[in-house]
């Protein structure tokens, strides 16, 4: 069979170990999609940079572009707005299909690239954006496409819960279990995206977008991060038998001034009972429980950060991605067409 050729933009935590899976698992991987799956390169700043995984030498480039229009299939890990749009776009124009996990870069520019990709026939994967090795993305696109989902509370920040985990169980301040996280892997390369709740955010969009067939753009997103939260606060909420989360919540609402329906998302610090699901989602780990009118309840769990874990979702969108250039078919086309609008926050509740 041909093979496809595929390129990475990137080799930071996520990237390295991309790279170094699909090296390692090529041909398993090409006779489950059925066709070779070639790494034809791997995109980065710096070629001496130190790596969690050693790429061969020959396969690192400084030269983005001309590896993206030599690809079948590109891989962006990166992160960042720019370039990553600009080289996505590059890539979808070019007639590849394009894997991605910058959550950051779909929450502001979804939308624009989703249209190029519709325009020109190609696909964009990007399960791994949301809840690292967590399979949430195809669920809620795919599996709950024919039920009505009502609402989301979701810990979809791993340094957060992390360090809220610390301070609870360790009494450590919260800079101690930033700087932890830090030396983990886990948190973003400027902390103040997980600390600040922008990083949430960004989450809370996609998963807001995909739940309600809508665009909720980033900027309808209420916002609080746990930069104020104290470790009295933890330890007083765990007397009172809550554990304090940095929640997503997105929701269908009716407006009661107006009666119409539309959704709202919003990040922010909240008591969660010690009783509820979410609360035993400690350390590194994310959650998405979800409540739909036909299916009920629902909660995806497990590794919401780290290279490795983030890696097998990444390689799950690749098979998917080489499958559809092996059968054709349609392959998945994103329903953001609705016509939800976004509510503004009149009240932010605060126990679940
Ligand atoms: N910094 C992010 C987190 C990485 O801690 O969840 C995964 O998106």
């Amino acid at each position: 069979y041909r093979d496809l050729r595929i390129a990475i933009l990137g080799a930071g935590s996520v990237g390295a170990q991309v790279a170094r899976l699909l090296l390692e698992h090529r041909q398993e991987l090409s006779d489950r999609v059925g066709a070779g799956l070639q790494l034809v390169g791997v995109a980065v700043r710096d070629l001496d940079a130190p790596r969690t995984a050693e790429i061969p030498r020959e396969l690192l480039t400084t030269d983005a572009r001309s590896l993206i229009l030599g690809a079948d299939i590109v891989i962006e890990l990166m992160g960042g707005i720019e370039p990553a749009r600009e080289y996505l776009a590059l890539a979808l124009n070019s007639g590849a299909d394009v894997i991605t996990a910058n959550k950051a870069l779909l929450a502001t520019h979804g939308p624009e690239l989703f249209e190029i990709a519709e325009q020109v026939g190609a696909q964009l994967y990007y399960e791994a954006a949301v809840g690292g090795a967590i399979p949430i993305i195809r669920p809620l696109r795919d599996s709950l496409a024919g039920d009505r989902v009502r609402r989301i509370l979701g810990i979809v920040n791993g340094t957060t819960n992390y360090i809220l985990d610390r301070m609870d169980t360790e009494g450590d301040s919260l800079e101690e279990a930033l700087d932890a996280a830090t030396r983990l892997g886990y948190a973003e390369a400027d902390p103040t995206a997980d600390i600040g709740g922008f990083d949430a955010a960004h989450k809370a969009a996609i998963l807001a977008s995909l739940a309600f067939h809508t665009t909720v753009p980033l900027d309808a997103v209420h916002r609080e991060g746990i930069e104020h939260v104290t470790h009295a606060q933890v330890e007083g909420a765990k007397h009172a038998g809550y554990v304090v989360k940095l929640l997503a919540v997105c929701e269908r609402l009716t407006d009661p001034e107006t009666g119409a329906e539309g959704v709202s998302a919003r990040v922010h610090p909240a008591l969660v009972p010690i009783g509820h699901p979410l609360a035993a989602v400690r350390g590194v780990n994310n959650a998405v429980f979800l409540e739909a009118e036909a299916a009920g309840s629902l909660m995806f769990y497990g590794a919401g950060a780290g290279g490795v874990e983030t890696a097998s979702a990444v390689l799950g969108d690749l098979v998917s991605a080489a499958r559809r250039h092996v059968i054709g078919g349609p392959g998945i086309t994103e329903s953001t067409h609705g016509e939800l609008p976004v509510l503004p926050i009149t009240s932010v509740v605060t126990r679940y």
